[in-house]
């Protein structure tokens, strides 16, 4: 039941990105690659012979050796097309919850059965659906709303730091063979808070936690026409728990259990990590 959430939010998350590429390649009118964008792929798992790129983002840390070439999906938005940051006193001032929706459409100047109202539908009910087993997780409307929901994770006392993907290069491809060019850089991670962009009017950010054991990545990548990628990848190593039909599953060909899972996240998302405390012997020889 709860996993089950935790393979749909994901895709869910997947799908809106898919959406939101689609929509903006609409807008700019250049040439589309592939068939992203549709909503008729919300079921992509039944269709694996027609896979969706975007799903491009699986793989298992057999994967991670020096010299592995996979393709992989990095999506790419414009941030000057991204929806501005409020401040806690505004977010808290407009509700933020899937009842209120049709006073939130109305806000918004949204039209009922608009892709607009679509992923604001979406984004609302993705937040209000209970974490499953294990997991804690939060929607903020703020950045201040964020960073309490991280000193509730990491303890007031505790420093953290945030890591994500850094895209290298500018180019418009959006997947591509890449190359593993160096041995992938473990960030110590005894826990972590992963937090995902939403599509809203304004910037939302469906942050969770899980208590099994995951290993965060830094990968370098070179893809075919010398993109450079310092992608951000996560390994969740127990996926006993996850629901059967997992995406995942589909696009690796394996059993929950059977293998851990890894994934990049794209340039957007921001990965949580405790700030290793220095011991002071240490301090002192460094100086
Ligand atoms: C990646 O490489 C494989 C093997 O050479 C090839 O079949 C595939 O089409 C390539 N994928 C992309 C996205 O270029």
């Amino acid at each position: 039941m709860g996993a089950e959430f935790a393979s749909k939010i994901f895709l869910l998350y997947l799908l809106i990105v898919m959406c939101v590429d689609g929509r903006e390649r609409a807008r700019d009118d250049s040439p589309v690659e592939g068939t992203h964008g549709e909503h008729s792929h919300a079921h992509p798992s039944s269709h694996m012979d027609h896979m969706d790129h975007s799903l491009l983002v699986f793989f298992t840390m057999n994967d991670l050796k020096v010299g592995r070439t996979m393709p992989v999906y990095f999506p790419k938005k414009d941030p000057s097309k991204s929806p501005s940051l409020l401040s806690r006193e505004d977010a808290d001032s407009i509700p933020f919850s899937y009842e209120k929706l049709p006073y939130l459409l109305q806000l918004f100047s949204f039209s009922k059965g608009s892709p607009q109202a679509k992923a604001m539908e979406d984004t609302l009910k993705g937040c209000e659906i209970k974490p499953i087993k294990g997991e804690t997780k939060f929607c903020a409307t703020s950045l201040k709303s964020m960073l309490g929901f991280l000193q509730g994770i990491f303890g007031l006392e505790s420093q953290f730091k945030v890591v994500s993907t850094t895209y290298l290069t500018k180019s418009s491809i959006l997947f591509q063979n890449y190359t593993i060019l160096e041995v992938p850089k473990e960030v110590p991670a005894p826990k972590m808070v992963a937090c995902h962009t939403m599509p809203y009017p304004y910037a939302i950010f469906y942050c969770h936690s899980q208590e099994t054991e995951n290993k965060v990545f830094v990968v370098s990548l070179i893809g075919e026409n010398g993109d450079r990628v310092e992608a951000l990848a996560v390994c969740h190593l127990d996926t006993s728990q996850w629901s059967r039909n997992h995406v995942s599953f589909k696009v690796l060909g394996i059993e929950p259990g059977s293998s851990n899972v890894c994934h990049f996240f794209p340039e957007d998302n921001l990965v949580y990590v405790p700030m290793p405390t220095m011991p002071n012997d240490v301090l002192v020889n460094v100086m």
